[in-house]
């Protein structure tokens, strides 16, 4: 069991921000990322919808069902001692009145031992992060590039009109949201909106002059396939060093110089 009073609580969070401390998040998706996140420190952990793409193989985060996300959740929720769990309401389900968000958002705290949900919206949202919010359930708001609507939106292409902007960022922090995720803004933008926030802002692409930063833990670590944004910094090369060791092994295997004498009972 985790004590509760040593995790990062949602108004510690807000805290950070007076404190002019930045805030570091990550995604995890499972037991072992996510408890290695916590023993180093990270104070947010992002149970993503990126979950999609990065663990499930589809090209959208739209797949992902409200089951799938609560059963790494709980996995997320179990590793965790420390850091502020945050679970990504998935495709549709901000969507069906805010009844349902709060059925949906209610299952995800009651099952997983994780504390704050995330929805992509600003004002179109703002109904739904305020009823979330009334109902005891804190709500990060994700404003700027939003994936769920890809389609709507043509593409993954950064957003740049600076008064919508503003407008759903505030409108997000006027409806109880206590944190934002700004993704793909100008940082010029980004930083404008920083300014006008009392809540922390959490960039992915947006600069440096957010509170806080976000990353998808297998871009950090040099574990993704294919095509890797630009602001993308990979602090680490695994896919090389997993090729490696499974290009070695199998090599071993195939020589007979594995299992060694050490390595087998007598
Ligand atoms: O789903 C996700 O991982 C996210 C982050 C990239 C912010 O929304």
């Amino acid at each position: 069991m985790s004590n509760q009073s040593q995790r990062i609580t949602v108004p510690a969070f807000r805290a950070m921000k007076q404190a002019g401390r930045k805030i570091s998040v990550l995604t995890a998706y499972d037991f072992p990322t996510a408890r290695l996140l916590d023993e180093a420190g990270i104070e947010g952990i992002l149970v993503g919808d990126s979950m999609s793409m990065v663990v499930q193989g589809h090209s959208t985060t739209l797949p992902v069902t409200l089951d799938e996300m609560i059963y790494h959740a709980e996995m997320v929720g179990r590793a965790v001692q420390q850091a502020l769990v945050i679970v990504d309401m998935p495709f549709p389900t901000t969507h069906l009145g805010h009844h349902q968000a709060i059925a949906a958002a209610g299952r995800i705290l009651k099952e997983t031992r994780c504390q704050a949900v995330k929805l992509e919206g600003g004002a179109a949202q703002a109904e739904v992060i305020a009823a979330l919010t009334a109902a005891g359930i804190p709500v990060m708001a994700h404003v700027g590039l939003r994936p769920q609507n890809v389609h709507q939106m043509g593409g993954y292409r950064v957003q740049r009109d600076e008064q919508q902007l503003l407008t759903d960022a505030q409108a997000a922090e006027q409806a109880g949201a206590f944190s934002i995720v700004l993704e793909c803004v100008p940082a010029a933008i980004a930083a404008k909106i920083t300014s006008a926030l009392a809540i922390p802002t959490i960039g992915i692409g947006a600069g440096p002059d957010c509170d806080g930063q976000v990353l998808v833990v297998h871009d950090l670590l040099g574990l993704t396939s294919g095509y890797v944004p630009k602001f993308v910094r990979p602090y680490a090369d695994l896919k090389g060093l997993v090729h490696q060791a499974v290009s070695q092994f199998r090599d071993d295997v195939r020589q007979g110089t594995f299992p060694s004498v050490d390595e087998t009972f007598r």
